[in-house]
């Protein structure tokens, strides 16, 4: 087989088969395919896209290339979830005590950030003491003791993803659907989750800009979930502005705590509550959506989703009084308000520029060996649809003390609002499912 032939093949707009792929994938992977024949062969997928079949092939190609997790160790229907990026996303920390107080098991790896905010992985250790790196029988023995666990990535999992992903970054191959798709589900199906459900997030800060795309990717990822065995569906939520009002590491923990204890913004705890419906539906802890969601509400207004964060923070070596306390982690030596310019409504809010603002304070990592400072970060006073008086604040800064830069920032942060006359038409957080 020659990889000029396959390039040649699909560029043509022929369907490559399972072998082709392989042979693809692994020569990438082991160095027979340079990166020159790589890129030509990701523009023409870009170009002339991949069947359902040919994108479940790739997938499994992918996900072959490395470690992947066996997690039957671990008793019961695990459940993972994956949010395709989002400002402000800290699902993560409120999902996986709210889903694993229902009985079902959350067994998950996830990564440090780059750009805007850190992971959850970063998000977590603002908390003293928090360990993220467990041995695969620590990990094991954590799920099935108190049904969570969440650790850094650990071994090689997907070389092929993570080699392609950087090569497709600068070779504008990126927003392609059969390639996002099987990036994403390769890593999930490695990481061993029985269930998988996925955030796929549209609008301005998204990968896919409309709904049409983010249905046509959610599509292509529960195809090929459903075709390897994993219970997989995909809800669609907007990302047209960030997801609840912080942005930045601890900062971010500190308002999942409020959700956890049911005081949470409103889209924030909607969405939490959208996503763990459909993995306590695919572990068996509801007969339904709607029975699922009553068992949700019902875990957070008892305090059961509280206590598994605090039972889950100390299992993994951090200060459970946080939980209580939440000024015991890092605080930010200075604030300061960035005030509405002008009367009127909050029309819209750029996302990334917030979360580029956050990242610019230290929040996030410009570069992969940048230091986090898990104190700093942006919290909204004002969303969409909002009412604002000239002079009043819109947001607040948390900064270092004395920080000069935070100045540019705070106009940064005005400028990533628009405010006018009329109010906006407020478009809903949760804009379709999608199911096998
Ligand atoms: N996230 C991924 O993991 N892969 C992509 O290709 C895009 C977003």
């Amino acid at each position: 087989m020659r990889a000029v032939d396959l390039i040649h093949k699909k560029r043509n707009g022929g369907e490559l088969d399972s072998a082709e792929l392989s042979y693809i994938i692994e020569g990438y992977c082991n160095g027979d395919v340079p990166d020159y024949q790589m890129s030509a062969f990701a523009m023409a997928v870009f170009f002339r896209g991949m069947t359902a079949r040919e994108t479940a092939e790739m997938t499994l190609a992918m996900a072959r290339s490395g470690d992947q997790i066996d997690l039957s160790p671990i008793s019961g229907v695990k459940a993972d979830k994956h949010s395709t990026g989002g400002v402000g996303d800290k699902t993560t920390l409120i999902i996986g005590p709210l889903v694993a107080s229902c009985g079902v098991p959350v067994a998950k790896m996830s990564g440090r950030g780059l750009g805007h905010t850190g992971g959850t992985i970063d998000k977590l250790e603002s908390i003293a003491g928090f360990q993220t790196e467990l041995t695969r029988e620590q990990f094991f023995a954590q799920v099935n003791e108190i049904g969570l666990a969440v650790i850094g990535q650990t071994g090689n999992i997907t070389p092929a993803d993570k080699k392609l992903y950087a090569l497709r970054d600068v070779t504008a191959t990126v927003e392609s659907i059969p390639l996002i798709a099987s990036s994403v589900m390769s890593k999930k199906i490695a990481a061993g989750a029985d269930a998988i459900v996925l955030d796929v997030k549209t609008g301005s800060g998204a990968f896919m800009k409309s709904v049409d795309d983010a249905e046509a990717l959610a599509k292509a990822m529960v195809e090929i979930g459903t075709e390897v065995g994993r219970q997989t569906s995909a809800l669609i939520s907007d990302m047209d502005q960030p997801l609840g009002y912080a942005i930045g590491n601890a900062l971010e923990v500190r308002e999942a705590l409020d959700t956890l204890r049911g005081h949470g913004p409103a889209d924030l705890t909607d969405l939490c509550i959208a996503l763990s419906s459909h993995m306590v539906l695919h572990g068996g802890q509801a007969g339904s959506l709607e029975e699922a969601e009553v068992l949700l509400r019902d875990r957070l207004a008892s305090g059961a989703a509280l206590a598994k964060f605090r039972e889950f923070v100390a299992a993994q070596g951090g200060d459970p009084n946080v939980v209580d306390k939440p000024e015991l982690m890092p605080q930010a030596a200075a604030v300061i308000d960035v005030l509405a310019p002008a009367d009127g409504f909050v029309q819209k809010i750029d996302a990334e520029e917030l979360g580029l603002a956050a990242m610019l304070l230290g929040a996030g990592r410009a570069t992969k060996e940048a230091a986090i400072d898990h104190a700093v970060g942006v919290v909204l006073k004002r969303k969409v649809g909002e009412r604002v008086q000239a002079g009043e604040p819109i947001a607040v800064l948390h900064v270092k003390q004395d920080e000069q830069a935070a100045t540019e920032v705070a106009q940064r942060v005005q400028q990533a609002y628009t405010i006018g006359a009329e109010a906006p038409v407020v478009s809903p957080l949760l804009l379709s499912v999608v199911t096998a």
